[in-house]
């Protein structure tokens, strides 16, 4: 009996010892020292045995029992320390990082996003992004940008003006951005102006409000062949590789000489035909399709800032602007403006 001690002992240490985690070892306490575990009922069986048998053998299962006890207790502290530590090491969770980003309901609308590519591209030319305000005063709006009285713009039925004060008006265009962006420092100026402007107007191509973006490029020794090639540049980021930027004679209060100007019509290639010999429908057979006003700025006009060092015997350069919606509507296809602010996300949404 001793011996069939001797050898559970042993058998139970060394499975004990080399359990590999806390459920393994619970199942080794059942069924070394459970309630129907060998040693269990050995000890059970003692009163039973001759008396001097009794003696020996309760000491023996005893002992070898507060072994296995002792044994288990300690190996399960082990296992409990490296489960502890792996699960720290699987579980990490770093509270410093960032959370699940939220992933956006929508996207920016295709006005802002046509706004930002004309703001990208000039600024990779080298031009500053500044804003003016939408409520303008008649000065920076018409006087300062050499508008006689009695010029069109000017009139009730193309301008909103405040009740309040009638030299306060809804901008008509972002033009008055050049008088105060040199009115805040001096030349050399390199800038562009996006914003709303507002006008009384109503139809499938015109809003009473709508976007623009002004060019201003004012320093010593500028000419219209430099703005011939920035319009070339601008048009090509816009409207792709191969376009062209054309100018025709125009005028505006503002800038002397002034012109409008086109892009070479990427439907059909400038050639006023698309593949089959049919007139291009974008161009209307032209092959150009108009843009934008631009001039070189009206020595008028740098009049009004020459205290800020605007001299025009010194300095001159060339202004341009164009609206927004219309850049978009050509670059995708929309044939009606007014869709823009209808706020149809089933159409904003195919612009993302
Ligand atoms: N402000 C003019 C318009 O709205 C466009 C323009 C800008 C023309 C700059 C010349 C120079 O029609």
């Amino acid at each position: 009996m001793l011996d069939r001690i001797e050898e559970i002992r042993t058998e139970a240490a060394g499975a004990i010892e080399t359990a590999p985690d806390t459920a393994e070892l619970e199942e080794l306490r059942v069924h070394y020292l459970g309630r129907k575990a060998e040693l269990t009922t050995i000890l059970r069986g003692i009163a039973g045995l001759p008396a001097e048998e009794r003696g020996q053998v309760g000491a023996g299962a005893n002992k070898a029992r507060q072994e296995l006890e002792s044994l288990l207790e300690e190996r399960a502290g082990a296992l409990d320390a490296s489960e502890l530590e792996s699960r720290l090491a699987t579980d990490r969770i770093d509270v410093t990082l960032p959370g699940a980003p939220a992933r956006p309901v929508g996207h920016t609308h295709l006005i802002t996003r046509t706004t930002r590519l004309i703001e990208d591209t000039m600024v990779g030319l080298g031009y500053r992004v500044m804003e003016g305000p939408e409520v303008e005063h008649d000065y920076y709006n018409f006087t300062a940008l050499n508008h006689p009285p009695g010029h069109p713009a000017r009139m009730l039925q193309d301008t909103f003006y405040m009740q309040s004060d009638p030299e306060v008006l809804l901008r008509t265009h972002t033009s008055p951005v050049q008088v105060r962006s040199m009115e805040a420092q001096p030349p050399p100026i390199f800038m562009i102006a996006p914003g709303k402007v507002y006008r009384r107007d109503s139809d499938a191509t015109h809003s009473p409000m709508f976007h623009q973006v002004e060019g201003l490029a004012i320093g010593e020794g500028i000419t219209l062949a430099d703005l011939q090639g920035t319009l070339d540049e601008l048009l090509r980021a816009i409207f792709g590789g191969n376009r062209e930027a054309r100018m025709r004679p125009h005028f505006f209060p503002f800038t002397e000489p002034s012109v409008e100007f086109d892009v070479s019509c990427f439907q059909c290639e400038g050639t006023g035909e698309l593949p089959g010999g049919e007139r291009c429908n974008l161009c209307k057979g032209i092959g150009w399709i108009e843009v934008g006003g631009a001039g070189m700025v009206d020595p008028n006009v740098l009049g009004f800032v020459e205290a800020g060092g605007y001299d025009s015997e010194r300095v001159q350069g060339f202004a341009f602007g164009m609206g927004v919606e219309r850049i978009a509507m050509l670059r995708h296809g929309v044939p009606d403006l007014r869709r823009f602010f209808d706020n149809d996300v089933r159409i904003l949404e195919q612009f993302s």
